[in-house]
């Protein structure tokens, strides 16, 4: 599935500096992700994010699914704490990369790559232990069943992390594409589990960043931790 977009203003991808000139009307598919991660070396820090370290350092290592993995620095991260990881994303060119990486830390064997298009993989349901979500900022219609095809994916006793751009963020100077329908607050996501879930965490938590012209900004993170009962 092709998502089409109006764009009215040239979006750098997040926790970028650079500049991106994009046409007027985007389609997020798999040539999209590719020219975009083949216009720089690297695109991202090379480091796990902070709420996946903050919010799963403390469980046991068992099978992990990262959701849009990207450069894989989550999905290494996580092979280096025993966990098993399947590492899905649409770009073949992020995940040779991020192939290239795990081989360099030594943790290749922990990893299956998978190139698939989220919009129409469907995940083994209950097949994982923890699901996480970083930063998957699609247009509602698109993310509700995502999100719901995921939940499914999580393993009784297991965790579903799911955490994006706040709608607040908009409002700030930091870089943002300016399509307000790809935001999302934590209280969206939890509205889509039934009591089956334990929600443990929904929270627009504040991260501080500089904004592209290098001056400190506070921007805030959809925090959202369910438990799924055994
Ligand atoms: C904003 S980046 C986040 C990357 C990584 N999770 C991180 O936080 O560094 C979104 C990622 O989702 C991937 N992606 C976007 N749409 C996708 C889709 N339909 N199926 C699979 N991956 C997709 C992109 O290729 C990209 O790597």
């Amino acid at each position: 599935m092709a998502l089409k977009l109006y764009l009215p203003l040239p979006w750098s991808i997040m926790h970028t500096e650079s500049a991106h000139d994009e046409s007027e009307h985007a389609v997020f598919d798999q040539d999209f992700w590719d020219r975009r991660y083949a216009e720089q070396h690297r695109i991202w820090s090379g480091n796990p994010n902070p709420q996946l370290v903050a919010e799963t350092r403390e469980l046991p290592p068992g099978h992990a699914l990262d959701v849009g993995c990207g450069e894989g620095a989550d999905a290494l991260w996580l092979a280096g704490r025993d966990w098993r990881v399947t590492a899905v994303d649409i770009s073949p060119v992020a995940l040779a990369r991020a192939r290239e990486q795990a081989e360099v830390a030594e943790v290749a064997q922990a990893i299956e790559w998978l190139a698939e298009d989220l919009l129409s993989w469907v995940p083994e349901p209950r097949g994982y232990d923890l699901v996480s979500v970083q930063f998957m900022q699609l247009p509602q219609a698109a993310r509700t069943p995502l999100f719901q095809r995921l939940a499914a994916s999580v393993a009784p006793g297991g965790m579903l992390l799911i955490v994006g751009h706040h709608p607040s963020d908009m409002h700030t100077t930091a870089h943002r594409p300016p399509i307000a329908e790809l935001f999302y607050t934590p209280e969206e996501v939890a509205g889509l589990l039934d009591e089956s879930w334990t929600i443990t965490v929904c929270e627009a938590r504040p991260r501080p960043t500089t904004d592209p012209g290098g001056n400190p900004v506070t921007i805030h993170d959809s925090v959202l931790v369910a438990l799924r009962s055994g």
